[in-house]
């Protein structure tokens, strides 16, 4: 049987060798996926609000519509393993479970489509999911057909339950039968979290997938999120060069709006998320929010870096001793994104950059993205107090000089904003700025 499979896949993976043509994932998907939160709950008597079944999927999505995170651009909801039933049905195909989906999947779907949201749905590669139930291995061309009949805009394939060298034909097979289902769907690979983490070949998986779960399943702590930026910025490199339009290195949900996280963190996991273009994915009950929380989640000028046509992914520019690590991420119009973070988990203490260490120069005019104010224009560098384990997160664009011969050019538009010569102090909520 194995063999007879693996045969399969190597022809698959050379027709398939074209790669994913669906035009779809142009910026990080955003959107709402169960894992984090809500794992493989089944018993629907002890955690009638939690457990994965219709109910949970259909009361995000209705909150994502009528707390304003649809607006905001998070416009998925996302099932994740243990929705359906342990055995395929007798014509091969897999069944929802049929106590916690009583309507089934397309009904579900219809459901969610019907308030302008997408839906994903999750599968494994190999023979079973990770949490046991079952998997595709053997039924690609079935199970995608099926997803495609269900209306799905996004598919999760995990990699439990496979060998290793079964992965590149079996991601590839398992893409070329979602092309050929008339249907685009979003196409996320766990394909490199289950690889060593020297030589990923991440140009083959963005070559086939849209997004794929890098490295470790996130927690509930701050220790996870930490272990996630700092997994990120050591393989920068390898990773950076294949994101772009169309391709996002998925580092896991946020988990803002749980138990794990103080506030300095969640806006932590916020700014990190979006400087490195990370699919925007909440795994958090929508119906437990405090109010601070969401603010995190729908602050508009932060979910712009994220979706930033660009779609570069940041980088780590700078670490030090002291728990500073400073990130950029070039965004449109020749503006940078840059988070000063602290992984103190001490005091306050001042951070910040030359311009010349982040490679910018001139004037630039700065934006504090959780305070939203413009704060002033620097020439040289740029202080700020940050918080144990919390960031500073601002947006730089070029003062443009006056253009003194152009007499159609809208002089408003163009008479740069004073320029602090001497170093200044600004109290701003809970940041104190110093620039220059
Ligand atoms: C793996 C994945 C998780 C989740 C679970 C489901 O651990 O990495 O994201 O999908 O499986 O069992």
């Amino acid at each position: 049987m194995y063999v007879a499979t693996i045969i399969a896949l190597l022809l698959l993976s050379v027709w398939s060798c074209n790669g994913l043509d669906n035009g779809l994932a142009r910026t990080p998907p955003m959107g709402w996926l169960q894992w984090e939160r809500f794992r493989c709950i089944t018993d629907c008597e002890t955690y009638p609000n939690d457990c994965i079944s219709e109910k949970l999927f259909m009361r995000t999505a209705d909150r994502l519509v009528s707390d304003g995170y649809l607006k905001a651009g998070y416009r998925s909801v996302n099932i994740d393993d243990c929705w359906s039933e342990m055995e395929r049905g007798s014509d091969g195909n897999l069944v929802a479970d049929k106590k916690r989906f009583p309507n089934g999947m397309k009904a579900l779907s219809d459901y969610i489509h019907g308030k302008g949201i997408e839906m994903g749905i999750y599968t494994d590669f190999g023979t079973k999911t990770c949490g046991g139930y079952p998997g595709s291995i053997f039924h690609m061309e079935m199970d995608t057909k099926l997803f495609a009949k269900w209306d799905i805009d996004m598919i999760k394939v995990d990699g439990c339950y496979s060998c290793g060298s079964m992965y590149p034909e079996g991601y590839k097979a398992f893409g070329w039968f979602m092309n050929h289902t008339a249907r685009p769907m979003i196409y996320s690979c766990s394909w490199p979290a289950y690889l060593d983490d020297k030589n990923k070949p991440y140009k083959d998986i963005a070559d086939h997938c849209n997004i794929w779960r890098n490295w470790a399943d996130i927690g509930d702590s701050w220790d996870s999120v930490l272990s996630i930026i700092n997994y990120n910025a050591k393989y920068q490199d390898e990773i950076v060069p294949y994101v772009g339009p169309g391709n996002f290195n998925d580092i896991d949900m946020l988990i803002i709006g749980n138990f794990g996280l103080s506030k300095d963190q969640s806006k932590t996991q916020m700014a990190l998320w979006s400087i490195m273009a990370a699919p925007l994915y909440i795994s958090a009950d929508l119906d437990k929010m405090e109010d601070w929380q969401k603010e995190i989640l729908l602050n508009d000028e932060i979910i712009a870096v994220n979706q930033d046509k660009l779609g570069i992914m940041g980088k780590q520019v700078f670490k030090d001793n002291r728990g500073q690590q400073t990130w950029l991420k070039p965004i449109s119009n020749n503006c940078s994104s840059v988070a000063i973070m602290s992984t103190r988990t001490d005091i306050p203490i001042m951070m910040g950059f030359k311009l010349s260490d982040l490679k910018l120069s001139g004037q630039q005019k700065v934006r504090c993205l959780f305070a939203k104010k413009d704060i002033g224009v620097i020439s040289k560098s740029f202080k700020a107090l940050v918080n144990p384990t919390g960031v500073v997160m601002l947006k730089l664009c070029p003062v443009h000089k006056k253009h003194r011969n152009n007499k159609h050019a809208n002089k408003r538009h163009h008479v740069p904003p004073p320029v602090m010569n001497t170093t200044s102090t600004n109290t701003d909520q809970k940041y104190v700025y110093h620039w220059d």
